[in-house]
């Protein structure tokens, strides 16, 4: 098979804002305890946080960590995680039907995120608690006044705020399954007041008002319309949800969902901007993507701590899955400024902890750690001439999928492909228009034969590649093969 991928200087789609490689750690299952926090560890730090998991994540470059849910906050009272850790209440847990005991909280998480080179994305509780609950949460974190709250974490040893920037209002509200799941309606007046009042408090936060926790939903559109028209004026971004899976065990179907979350990312846009255009605003309410990514199991905790749940094991085509989805982030960073992969340890994690005091990585861990440090700067908008194939979900799939970043600064163009092919390599040409003549400095390929192989504690059947470069010399075009179902890194310098 051949492809043409057809890079011009003057074909921009816009900056990649660095947000959009965020990922998520919810109070569920091992993400908290026994994952990024175990006192005891032999490489727990003076709080107990896993060092060998914070270097993990640093490898990562995770810039922004949602916390600390999820359906988890729907029930989470912030309070009960502050201050003297022996006073904390142990709590009955409802979204995953848990004990959560409260030794970490917001004092613990920002300092862990601190440690691990991330900022925090704070979401409230939407569902069992309200405005007053949330604008409070505000000023402990971040407020410098002299007032109650603002004393309480001075009093708690933290001089300084916290200066947490993006937070969520709520989580999937529109869900059944939500503590305190409200119309529309309902959720919209409540997401738009509370806005009004943690806005009041810190007018430098940014707020995600909750969308459709996935374009499955009945309400799906009419939630987003309803919403938006009650909190528009409040708000900054409009969250998405989805996650994927090969539960039909057909690839073709699932290598083409990322075309789904592209369709899914131009839908809720517009949506945006109908509501825009109905106010006669001129401001735009931009996307946060803060959850997504492929998911297999799902099941409640038993009246646990740390129970061993949802810790999905990831093969190669669900690798290649997620490097499809983080390609369709760049190539709309114009609107997603914010994504979540969802989520970082342990609970459907690309890092993982075992029981026996080991930590290892999944075959997803790769596209996400490539694309975080080489996908900054603008993206670009390519020409892409291939094959492609019926899907009976999105009609005529292209076997290649891209996305290519141009970093002025350090004088590169990254280009991200996969090949959707299950049969065929694609011999493909990458020409640079309008560009001065670059080389191939580096092409990382994520392949094996066998599309179901996945790492585990003890092995790693998928690991990255670096494949010879026959000659890194300055030219307008290159020949690259691309195997069949491979993801691939191409990094050229000019
Ligand atoms: O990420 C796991 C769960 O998926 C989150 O708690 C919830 O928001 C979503 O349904």
């Amino acid at each position: 098979m051949k492809a043409e991928i057809i890079i011009n200087r003057n074909y921009r789609i816009g900056e990649i804002d660095r947000r959009i490689y965020g990922s998520f750690i919810e109070h569920l299952g091992r993400a908290v305890y026994g994952g990024i926090y175990e006192p005891g560890h032999p490489t727990a730090d003076d709080r107990g946080f896993r060092g060998d998991v914070i270097g993990l994540v640093k490898e990562l470059n995770v810039p922004i960590v949602r916390y600390p849910g999820g359906n988890f906050v729907s029930g989470y009272n912030w309070e009960d995680g502050i201050g003297d850790k022996s006073k904390r209440p142990r709590r009955i847990e409802l979204a995953w039907q848990s004990v959560e005991p409260n030794q970490v909280g917001i004092d613990e998480f920002q300092e862990w995120a601190r440690r691990a080179g991330s900022e925090v994305m704070m979401a409230v509780n939407l569902g069992t608690a309200g405005p007053s609950e949330a604008m409070n949460c505000v000023e402990y974190c971040n407020s410098e006044t002299d007032t109650h709250y603002a004393q309480m974490r001075r009093k708690n040893g933290f001089e300084k705020p916290f200066k947490i920037k993006t937070w969520c209002l709520g989580n999937e509200m529109d869900g059944d399954w939500q503590m305190g799941h409200k119309t529309a309606e309902e959720y919209g007046r409540v997401a738009a007041e509370t806005a009004k009042l943690m806005k009041l408090v810190d007018p430098e936060i940014e707020l995600v008002l909750c969308g459709s926790s996935s374009p499955e939903m009945p309400s799906y559109i009419d939630w987003e319309l309803t919403a938006l028209e009650h909190a528009y004026d409040y708000v900054d971004y409009i969250s998405l949800h989805s996650y994927y899976n090969n539960k039909s065990g057909n690839t073709p179907e699932f290598f083409a969902r990322s075309v789904g979350m592209d369709r899914f990312i131009k839908t809720v846009a517009s949506v945006c901007d109908i509501v825009r255009a109905k106010k006669r605003r001129s401001k735009t309410v931009n996307l946060s993507f803060d959850e997504w990514n492929v998911w297999y199991n799902c099941s409640n905790a038993g009246w646990k701590i740390g129970a061993h749940i949802m810790e999905d094991c990831y093969t190669l085509e669900d690798a290649i899955v997620v490097g499809c989805l983080l390609m369709t982030l760049q190539n709309n960073c114009d609107r997603v400024k914010i994504a979540c992969m969802a989520q970082l340890v342990n609970v459907i994690a690309p890092i993982m902890t075992d029981d026996d005091g080991s930590s290892w990585v999944q075959t997803t861990f790769y596209p996400f750690m490539f694309a975080s440090a080489n996908g900054r700067g603008t993206a670009m908008k390519p020409v892409v001439n291939c094959g492609s194939y019926r899907s009976a979900d999105f009609g005529e799939v292209p076997y290649i999928e891209t996305s290519v970043i141009h970093n002025a600064e350090k004088r590169e163009l990254v280009v991200f492909a996969v090949n959707r092919s299950l049969d065929d390599g694609a011999e493909t040409s990458v020409r640079f228009e309008n560009f001065e003549d670059c080389a191939l400095v580096e092409h990382v390929e994520l392949y094996s034969d066998d599309l179901k192989a996945v790492n585990t504690k003890t092995s790693s059947a998928v690991l990255p590649a670096r494949r010879e470069i026959e000659a890194a010399l300055p030219s307008a075009e290159h020949r690259v093969k691309l195997k069949k179902h491979s993801w691939n890194m191409l990094r050229f310098a000019y």
